[in-house]
């Protein structure tokens, strides 16, 4: 594995304007072209930290380095200044984000909204032209094996369809750090393993640096390699991925019992009785 650093945040904190605190001093570093799964409760700040390396949201404190080059990010209620400003934008050219939550424009097509990137200056390249735009939209589309679908509206696709689309749209701007939020979650069983093989695929090509949250402890463990736990804003543990499964860190051992115990037992949704789906990990 390459150990060269491509992106590392240091003493993140984020303080959202309700009074939130969802980061308390966040620090990771991210090796070029790894696959870093990161992992934690529910609330525990896996997205903020994501839209927070994204670029997209200001922070209260910590700092950035993106190829050794410090990132200026917004302090809450401050500014930044022109070239700061300017600077940032070229920066989110480089990292590409796949929201947890559906993300893409529901009136445009799935074209559109995959060339919208690439012909708007999302992409690395700059703006390019509509029909190089369009061609980008394309192969990227054809990358998550939504090729057919070009001219289709967003509304006519299933969600597992659209999480597709939602990928080819960050891999249009072609970036060098991609950010995966939860993209196996609120998708069916089926789809939850086409999406799992599509990232499986993204992640065994090597061509960039991937970085997925997910719940999917076995996904975590047949692509990532490393982990990283959150807990509480903070991250805990990161290390590779056999010495995470190992359990032989404390905080990670409560963090794999607690989920063993939620994957083992649910309740009926109409009886409310427990229920075992021994899920082993
Ligand atoms: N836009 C927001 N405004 C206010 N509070 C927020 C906002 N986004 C997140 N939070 C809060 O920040 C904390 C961290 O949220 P975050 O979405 O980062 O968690 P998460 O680890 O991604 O959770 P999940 O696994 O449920 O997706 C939570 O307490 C959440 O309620
Ligand atoms: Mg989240």
């Amino acid at each position: 594995m390459n150990e060269r650093v491509v992106l590392s945040a240091e003493g993140l904190v984020k303080r959202w304007p309700n009074g939130r605190v969802a980061l308390q001093g966040a620090s990771l570093s991210i090796h070029q072209n790894e696959v870093l799964a990161i992992v934690g409760a529910n609330g525990c700040g896996k997205s903020t930290l994501l839209s927070i390396l994204a670029g997209l949201e200001s922070i209260d404190a910590g700092t950035m380095r993106f190829d050794g080059v410090s990132v200026r990010l917004p302090r809450q209620h401050g500014r930044l200044s022109t070239s700061d400003e300017q600077a940032l934008c070229a920066y989110r050219t480089r990292v590409g984000l796949v929201f947890q939550n559906e993300s893409l424009f529901p009136h445009f097509s799935v074209g559109v909204n995959c060339a919208i990137g690439p012909r708007y200056g999302a992409h690395r390249g700059g703006c390019l032209g509509a029909r190089e735009a369009a061609d980008r939209a394309r192969a990227a589309l054809a990358r998550v094996g939504m090729q057919d679908f070009f001219a289709h509206r967003v509304t006519e696709l299933s969600g597992g369809q659209q999480q597709r689309v939602a990928i080819a749209r960050a891999l249009a701007n072609e970036p060098e750090v991609l950010l995966l939020d939860e993209p196996t979650s609120a998708l069916d069983p089926q789809r939850t393993r086409e999406i799992g093989a599509l990232v499986r695929d993204l992640a065994s090509a090597r061509a960039m640096t991937l970085v997925v949250v997910t719940h999917d402890l076995q996904l975590t463990r047949d692509i990532a390699d490393r982990v990283a736990l959150i807990h509480e804003g903070r991250v805990e543990f990161v290390g590779k991925t056999a010495a995470f499964f190992s359990g032989r860190d404390a905080s990670v051992a409560r963090f794999l019992d607690a989920e063993q115990t939620n994957e083992s037992t649910s309740r009926h949704p109409s009886t409310g009785e427990e229920i075992c789906r021994s899920k082993p990990l």
